[in-house]
């Protein structure tokens, strides 16, 4: 289950993209726009199936996937954040942590089942630890690769955010 720095407070995965594409319009922006999103589960003896579309289960059109794998031990991956782009990020196999900062609030999030993921919005900066061994960290993105898009320094990141914020 998710645990945060008292800050934010959800409860679990529990939002719809329904819920987002309010949020969206006119919703606070940075970290309190992150959320746990349940997926649809198709359950089956044979083995189980997590659709994932995009503009329906997640609150955008998916552009591009990737995904992460044989991480070693004790690595950390992320440390950065995007300028537009929109993720949303699956433990498809295993565990790990994510850890998310908008300048202003902290919170960070256990992911550890692939039928839920993390929404995570533009302007917020991540990273991921604690891997489990064979742990796969799947994640939809909005748009193509960019590096342009990256902010790669946390201090960069805070001066952008003040930017922003005028
Ligand atoms: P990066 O996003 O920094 O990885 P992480 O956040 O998981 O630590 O990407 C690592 C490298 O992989 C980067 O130098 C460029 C390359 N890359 C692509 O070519 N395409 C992609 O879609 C992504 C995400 C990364």
């Amino acid at each position: 289950m998710p645990t945060t720095d008292g800050l934010l407070s959800p409860n679990g995965p529990v939002a719809t993209a329904r819920l987002f594409a309010g949020r969206l319009q006119c919703g606070p922006m940075g970290i309190d726009r992150a959320q746990l999103i349940d997926l649809r589960k198709v359950s089956d003896p044979k083995g189980n199936l997590t659709p994932i579309e995009g503009g329906l289960d997640v609150p955008f059109e998916i552009r591009r996937v990737y995904y992460t794998y044989d991480i070693p031990g004790g690595e950390t991956r992320g440390g950065h954040a995007h300028r537009a782009l929109e993720e949303f990020i699956v433990a498809a196999s295993g565990s790990f942590e994510v850890f998310l900062d908008d300048g202003l609030k902290r919170a960070s999030f256990f992911l550890n089942r692939s039928y839920y993921g993390l929404y995570v919005p533009q302007m917020v900066w991540r990273h991921l630890s604690n891997f489990s061994s064979g742990s796969v960290c799947l994640v939809l993105a909005s748009d193509r690769y960019d590096e342009a898009d990256y902010i790669r320094t946390y201090d960069h990141f805070i001066e952008t955010v003040k930017t922003l914020e005028g």
